[in-house]
């Protein structure tokens, strides 16, 4: 096959969109991002990407679900190559659970190192708790890592906001396959509106500070708060969970809020004994791209052009409709960072195999 013949387009410059693309690109893949958010827009609340922790430390959905659990051992690995260069930094991580079932079985303790369960008197009053060492990466810094490794392999960004599946597949000069790695965007793209997709609002706190310890409290679903130190002396204290929650505004109480939680799990954060003492470089609020149920990765055919846009138009003729397949990579809500490199390898399979089958069905032709 000619490399012309394997053209893909990636729609979504977030952290799936990007990795996805880099396992592609690694792979030989001629590809082209087509994005409405860019990593370099860190500012921007549009995407999720640059608002993550962004630490790696499982749910409790995930527990439930081995395919999701292993996106997050085969992430665990890729991003632990990181940790020499910088981008991704060691953890000492304390995790504060309700109980057992919270704890999620321990099913990762094989996979971040030094895991042990916390005596009651390392967690909060009734709460259980374990400790390991696990990562994190500095959330903007990464996503711009991964892009700058995009184009030294020569791939191209477009900066575009893509009404419909259709207009993915008439990008690049046509393309047969297409990522579709919209995270939110994907409730409303044209061809794909699915009403599953919703967000889980989440505010934090960034602040300056030497302390490299995490910590997780999850002991009281009502009252969430974590501390996540990242590369560049740096935490981010959070957190909320506002499901179905489109307000972007920061909430002032709940920054206050945030911080009394915070100082409380670690008051080594300021450098006074009180809340006043923390260093705030600013207050943040991010979507998670959440969907009911589970995230959606898979492959789907779909006829080219759809016109979904427009379904009562009556093709030309003499158009050749075709077949083309959407990779869906997309609704993984807080947990995008730590399962990346997993949806990442899942998304190359799927679109070996359509390329594979094409092969197959071009040979068979001749
Ligand atoms: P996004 O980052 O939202 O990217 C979507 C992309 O699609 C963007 O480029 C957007 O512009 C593009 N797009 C959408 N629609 C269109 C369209 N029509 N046309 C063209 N482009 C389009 N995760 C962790 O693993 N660990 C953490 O510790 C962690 N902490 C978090 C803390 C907070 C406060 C928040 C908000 C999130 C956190 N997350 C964490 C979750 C993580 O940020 C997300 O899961 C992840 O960023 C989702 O990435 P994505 O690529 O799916 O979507
Ligand atoms: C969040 C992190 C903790 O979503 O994953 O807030």
């Amino acid at each position: 096959m000619s490399n012309k013949d394997s053209k893909v387009v990636v729609i979504g410059a977030g952290v799936i969109g990007l990795t996805s693309a880099l396992a592609l690109a690694r792979q030989g893949y001629p590809l082209r991002v087509v994005a409405r958010d860019l990593p370099e827009d860190s500012d921007s609340q549009a995407f999720a990407s640059p608002w993550a922790g962004a630490n790696w430390c499982p749910f409790r959905s995930e527990a439930t679900d081995p395919r999701i659990c292993a996106w997050e051992r085969e992430t665990f690995a890729r991003l632990s190559e990181l940790i020499p260069e910088g981008l991704a930094m060691k953890l000492p991580a304390r995790r504060f659970a309700p109980d057992e079932a919270d704890l999620l079985g321990s099913w990762y303790q094989d996979v971040v190192h030094s895991y042990r369960i916390l005596t009651p008197s390392e967690c909060p009053k009734g709460a259980l708790g374990v400790a390991f060492e696990t990562l994190s990466v500095n959330a903007p810094v990464y996503i711009r890592w991964l892009a700058d490794e995009l184009r030294k392999l020569g791939v191209e960004f477009e900066r575009r906001t893509l009404l419909s599946l259709d207009q993915a597949f008439e990008s690049f000069g046509g393309v047969s396959l297409v990522i579709n790695a919209t995270g939110l965007g994907a409730k409303s793209l044209g061809g794909v509106e699915d009403p599953l997709v919703e967000p889980i609002r989440g505010q934090t706190v960034l602040i300056k500070t030497d302390v490299t310890d995490c910590t997780m409290d999850g002991s009281n679903p009502s009252a969430p708060a974590y501390i996540i130190p990242r590369p560049g002396g740096e935490a981010v204290c959070g957190g909320s969970y506002g499901t179905g929650d489109w307000n972007l505004s920061v909430d002032p109480a709940l920054a206050k809020t945030i911080l009394e939680r915070c100082f409380k799990l670690d008051p080594r954060i300021s450098s006074t004994n009180s809340i006043s003492g923390i260093k705030v470089l600013r207050h943040n609020v991010g979507l998670r791209p959440s969907r009911v149920g589970h995230p959606r990765l898979e492959a789907e055919r779909v006829i080219v052009p759809s016109y979904s846009l427009n379904p009562h138009a009556r093709p030309p003729a003499d158009e050749k409709r075709r077949v083309g397949t959407v990779v869906h990579a997309y609704g993984v809500g807080p947990a995008g960072y730590q399962v990346s490199w997993g949806v990442a390898k899942e998304v190359k399979e799927l679109v070996n195999e359509h390329f594979a089958k094409q092969e197959g069905k071009r040979a068979a032709k001749l």
